[in-house]
């Protein structure tokens, strides 16, 4: 086991109605004057939006608003969020939404805190910092993890970088989880949100350092739950005790909880990110449509982990190894068909891509080649490159 250091600050509230305790627990946590930010309006529509502002008033918690945040959150809005918290003189910022919410009002309780730096410097790593306002969030769709984790992921709209910013202070201070919020998601956006909470932990999961015992015991148990209750809540989205487990599935898979004692990989998600933030995809497509690709290339480094996950997660007994590693990779892509996720490329709404854009996007995330991606089998752009060719088209 590596060494590591373990730090989840967040107070989760879970359960049905529990929208209803905002505004206690902004109090619990000394604030008083909170940014609310939202996204393209589902929040509204359901009604969930008014329920949070009540409690809010209720508690005597005073407020702005900034809305319209949209998939793939782009840097120009959480600068606009940055600026309308300072001018507020907020103290604490409030995401009601999924990541891409949550994200840019992790950037916003930056940026308010840090006046003077440009909230991208950080996410480049030209500019460090201690400080955030504390962050609370009110959560929408079992995804990405958001409402737990260290990381806030941004794309600049001029250069279509898309990057993350990671750090323990961005965490946030609570997380109101009611999975009946969920029911309302369109069925893409579920299950998009159930390949990246899966894929959280398979990120975790194949890596270089051996045993990890609890931890992998933990990393099985949440994949075979995701899986279990992911194909039900697919069937049957108001199924309460499904989306239940989706949704504590979702912030435990990117708390760091599935990875303790090891490094992470991540290739799949830098792979991935290069495609959101060129076209816009949404981002659980992008993982489903790269990572057989990926997997399919890296798993002689330890063909034993390949058989160990199919046989944990996946049942499959088969005594030859390679056949077993292999099975393992298709029952995941499976798994991926089954909720009408792509698993190339060409199943995205980009369609199949030409070599030479393929070519730039291997070289974009490996920063011409400067730096690798991943640990399972650490990637060159030439690595990057034959992985998008063969996820181009399958
Ligand atoms: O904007 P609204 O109208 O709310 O619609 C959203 C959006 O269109 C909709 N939605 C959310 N909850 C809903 C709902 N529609 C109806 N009913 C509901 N209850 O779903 C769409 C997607 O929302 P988004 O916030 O983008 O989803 P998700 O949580 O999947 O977040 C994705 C973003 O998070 C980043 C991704 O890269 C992407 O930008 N990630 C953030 C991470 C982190 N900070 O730790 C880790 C992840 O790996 C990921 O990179
Ligand atoms: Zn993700």
């Amino acid at each position: 086991m590596k060494e590591f250091v373990q730090y989840m600050p967040t107070k989760v509230v879970f359960g049905r109605d529990t929208e209803k305790e905002t505004g206690r627990l902004v109090k619990e946590s000394g604030a008083s004057r909170v940014l609310v930010i939202y996204g393209g309006g589902s929040a509204v529509r359901s009604g969930l939006l008014f329920r949070v502002e009540e409690s809010l008033k209720e508690y005597g918690i005073v407020y702005e608003e900034l809305s319209g945040v949209k998939p793939n959150p782009g840097l120009s809005l959480a600068r606009e969020g940055v600026k309308k918290a300072s001018s507020f003189g907020a103290d604490l910022i409030l995401a009601v939404g999924g990541g891409s919410v949550i994200d840019t009002a992790k950037a916003a309780a930056l940026g308010a805190a840090n006046p003077g730096t440009d909230i991208w410097e950080f996410w480049m790593g030209r500019a460090q910092t201690v400080k955030a306002l504390p962050v609370g969030v009110v959560l929408t769709i079992p995804a990405a993890g958001s409402e737990m984790s260290d990381s806030a992921v941004l794309t600049d709209e001029d250069t279509k970088k898309k990057a993350g910013y990671n750090s323990d202070i961005v965490r946030p201070r609570f997380a109101v989880l009611n999975p009946e919020l969920a029911y309302t998601l369109p069925k893409y956006q579920l299950a998009c949100g159930i390949v990246d909470i899966l894929m959280h932990t398979l990120e975790r999961y194949f890596t270089p350092v051996a045993g990890n015992e609890l931890t992998d015991e933990l990393a099985e148990g949440l994949m075979r739950t995701v899986i279990r209750n992911g194909k039900k809540a697919y069937e049957n989205q108001e199924d309460y005790d499904a989306m239940s487990e989706l949704t504590w599935c979702a912030s435990l898979s990117h708390n760091g909880l599935t990875g303790l004692g090891r490094p992470k990989d991540f290739a799949c998600h830098k792979l991935g990110h290069e495609l959101s933030g060129r076209f816009d995809e949404a981002h659980g497509a992008t993982l489903s449509a790269v990572w057989g690709s990926w997997a399919k290339y890296v798993y002689q480094m330890d063909l034993d982990r390949f058989v160990r996950y199919g046989k944990q997660v996946w049942n499959i007994e088969t005594e030859d190894k390679e056949e077993a590693a292999l099975a393992s990779i298709e029952q995941t892509e499976q798994f991926f068909r089954s909720l009408n996720m792509p698993v190339c490329l060409g199943e995205l709404s980009i369609g199949v891509q030409t070599e030479g854009v393929l070519k730039s996007l291997a070289e974009y995330a490996t920063k011409k080649d400067t730096v690798r991606l991943g640990c399972f089998k650490e990637l060159t752009a030439q690595d990057a490159y034959e992985i998008y060719k063969e996820a181009n088209h399958r």
